[in-house]
């Protein structure tokens, strides 16, 4: 067998959930959203969650990106445990090491391209790093698309800003709901093979929820999600793997 390290591994986790539990309302209609998850992200991986509509996944996405609050269990983003924090350290911590990329791609209509993009470091009042700045625009193809307006550029394209808008800061983390949710499949395809890029050439973390397959075959590893616990992984995903796997635990839920 082979082990690691502890100093190692520690090193490697760039975000954990440890027996996370969230509870949304009281007696007859609460909800178990999240029930004792725990689940590691390491640096440099692009980490796919899967799972049935309602089975927790943007729940725990908030809670480990500092977003939500949760019940018991702990998270930690890097060596910081968020339930130490409070309110203000928080929002510092999620600006200065998570991004964020949203189904709905969340650009501000009047601005460019680029002051999109800056903007979250412009409000932090934080220089972007010139060099990185132009590595990520290159890498995502925007070169060209810099000073239009998001209704100047087609929904790929908008969700491109909205990827380097997310990795201008060198974010510790990125974490996408459905990024590509809204895009056709050619569209979506781009944005996916970059994600995976900025993991292999940058180094970049990043998790995704998606329900598509295909999108989460772009990962380096999938954990599917069902009634708020983690319920299986897949490492080396594929499509048909994926699918397989989804199949299973459809399977499982109808017989339990
Ligand atoms: N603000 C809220 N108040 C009450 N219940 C909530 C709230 N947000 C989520 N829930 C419930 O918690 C559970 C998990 O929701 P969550 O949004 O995490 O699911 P999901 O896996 O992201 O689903 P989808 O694939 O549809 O986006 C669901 O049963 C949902 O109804
Ligand atoms: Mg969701």
């Amino acid at each position: 067998m082979t082990t690691f390290p502890v100093a190692d591994r520690a090193t490697a986790v760039a975000a954990r959930a440890t027996d996370l539990t969230k509870v949304y309302g009281h007696g007859e209609t609460q909800v178990v959203a999240l029930d004792g998850v725990s689940v590691d992200f390491r640096q440099a991986e692009f980490t796919a969650i899967m799972g049935p509509s309602g089975s927790g996944k943007s729940t725990l996405m908030h809670c480990v990106a500092g977003l939500d609050s949760f019940d018991s269990g702990s998270v930690r983003i890097g060596d910081t445990e968020l339930g130490s924090l409070k309110d203000k350290q928080l929002t510092r911590l999620r600006r200065d090491k998570i991004g964020f990329i949203f189904q709905a791609f969340n650009l501000l209509p009047t601005l460019t391209g680029i002051e999109n993009i800056t903007l979250p470091m412009d409000i932090a009042g934080r220089k972007p790093d010139k060099e990185w700045l132009e590595r990520v625009i290159t890498m995502l193809g925007l070169s060209g698309r810099l000073s239009h307006r998001p209704s100047e550029l087609s929904g790929g394209q908008q969700q491109r800003v909205a990827v380097a808008r997310a990795l201008a800061s060198r974010p510790e983390i990125i974490f996408g709901d459905e990024p590509t949710g809204n895009l056709d499949s050619r569209s979506g395809a781009e944005v996916l093979g970059f994600l995976r890029n900025s993991v292999r050439e940058l180094g970049q973390t990043v998790v995704m929820v998606t329900h598509d397959p295909v999108a989460a075959a772009y990962a380096d590893r999938v954990i599917f999600l069902a009634d708020g616990r983690v319920v299986d992984e897949l490492l080396r995903p594929d499509a048909d793997s994926v699918l397989d796997r989804m199949k299973r635990f459809d399977a499982r839920g109808r017989t339990s």
